[in-house]
């Protein structure tokens, strides 16, 4: 059974300028312990396709339709008797079988609380631990992340820590509980350069070492190529393609992909000479364009994309695509 399965999501924000379209139908199934990537742009929905299915979407968002099921169970707002039910009941498994890496680590740190109270909180609230076995187990876990002394930092506050030390303690904090799923929005984007790159062999180190599958959300196909199994790529609040990491990395469909493939970064070489960022500006979302999504930026555009949908074409198993480019009546060159 799948560990996550979402279908045809659909997330509204009410402004005074009209209904920001932030999620289009969006669908999809990660398996325990896999690893799935989910990139595009900023501003293609990513954040807020999430945090619809945990819960954390802000007050003027609205989920209208879908389905949210997470280890056998229907956790739909729909599902639920009111906002109120539905809050605690997420907070509960949030700190439970699911966790969350975010961007700044210091808005998920309370900076006037011990890096130890902040680890060992979540374990005694959430698991049958006492305060010591707790304790020890802040321990390892700073040990695991690559904390050096770690018995004397558990002591200090989160103000003692470089950004990148930040960073390994809320990935202390989202292993605490064994979650089964752990998602992690841009994690590595505001660190320097090489930190980004250390941050990210820890995640990719921890991947193998524990039993939980992971959700990676970023604008950068070079984050998810050595972590993730299967990459979704977003674009307009859709999903526009979805495979394997080899997939998407030999066997690209959607024009989109290509593109990203082109701009990708390589933390390991500063030369950003041949990167060729995609021209133009992504959909508004208050006024999402009728067709395909890409179609203004898409070198291959047919009169078709503007004005029709394209379908979901299957490439082979478990790789899909939205282009009408696969179309079995496109023009093929
Ligand atoms: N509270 C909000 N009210 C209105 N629009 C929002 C709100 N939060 C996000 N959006 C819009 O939703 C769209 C998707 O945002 P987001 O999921 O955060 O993008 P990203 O892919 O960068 O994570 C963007 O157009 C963004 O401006
Ligand atoms: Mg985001």
């Amino acid at each position: 059974m799948a560990l996550l399965e979402v279908n045809n999501l659909v997330t509204k924000f009410k402004t005074d300028a009209g209904d920001v379209q932030a999620v289009r139908g969006v669908s999809f199934k990660l398996e325990p312990k896999e690893a799935l990537g989910i990139v595009g742009e900023s501003g293609s929905g990513k954040s807020q396709m999430m945090y619809s299915i945990i819960g954390l979407l802000a007050e003027n968002g609205v989920v209208e339709s879908g389905d949210v099921i997470f280890d056998g169970m229907d956790i739909s707002i729909k599902n639920f008797k009111n906002k109120r039910d539905y809050n605690d009941f997420m907070r509960k498994i949030r700190g439970n079988s699911m966790a969350m890496i975010f961007q700044d680590p210091m808005t998920f740190l309370n900076p006037v609380l011990k890096i130890e109270t902040q680890l060992i909180e979540p374990m005694i609230n959430h698991s049958s631990l006492s305060r010591e076995e707790a304790k020890r187990r802040a321990i390892d876990l700073l040990k695991l992340v690559g904390i050096p002394s770690p018995e004397k930092r558990i002591k200090q506050y989160p103000f003692e820590f470089s950004g990148g030390m930040r960073q390994r303690i809320i990935i202390a904090i989202a292993l605490a509980n064994n979650p089964k799923l752990i998602i992690a929005d841009e994690p590595t984007t505001a660190l320097d350069v090489t930190i980004q790159a250390q941050v990210l062999e820890l995640i990719e180190e921890l991947k193998e070492k524990s039993d939980s599958a992971i959700i990676m959300i970023t604008h950068d196909l070079g984050v998810v190529a050595k972590l993730c199994d299967r990459i979704a790529i977003m674009y307009g609040g859709k999903i526009v393609e979805i495979g394997t990491d080899k997939d998407i990395f030999y066997d690209p469909k959607h024009p989109y992909t290509e593109g990203l493939l082109k701009c990708i970064s390589n933390p390991e070489n500063d030369d950003e000479k041949d990167l060729t960022p995609i021209a133009g500006s992504p959909p508004d979302l208050l006024n999402p364009p009728k067709g395909c999504p890409f179609v203004d930026r898409c070198e291959k555009a047919m009169k078709v994309c503007k004005d029709y949908e394209p379908p979901v074409s299957t490439i082979k198993q478990g790789h899909q695509c939205a282009c009408w480019l696969l179309d079995e009546r496109a023009v093929k060159k």
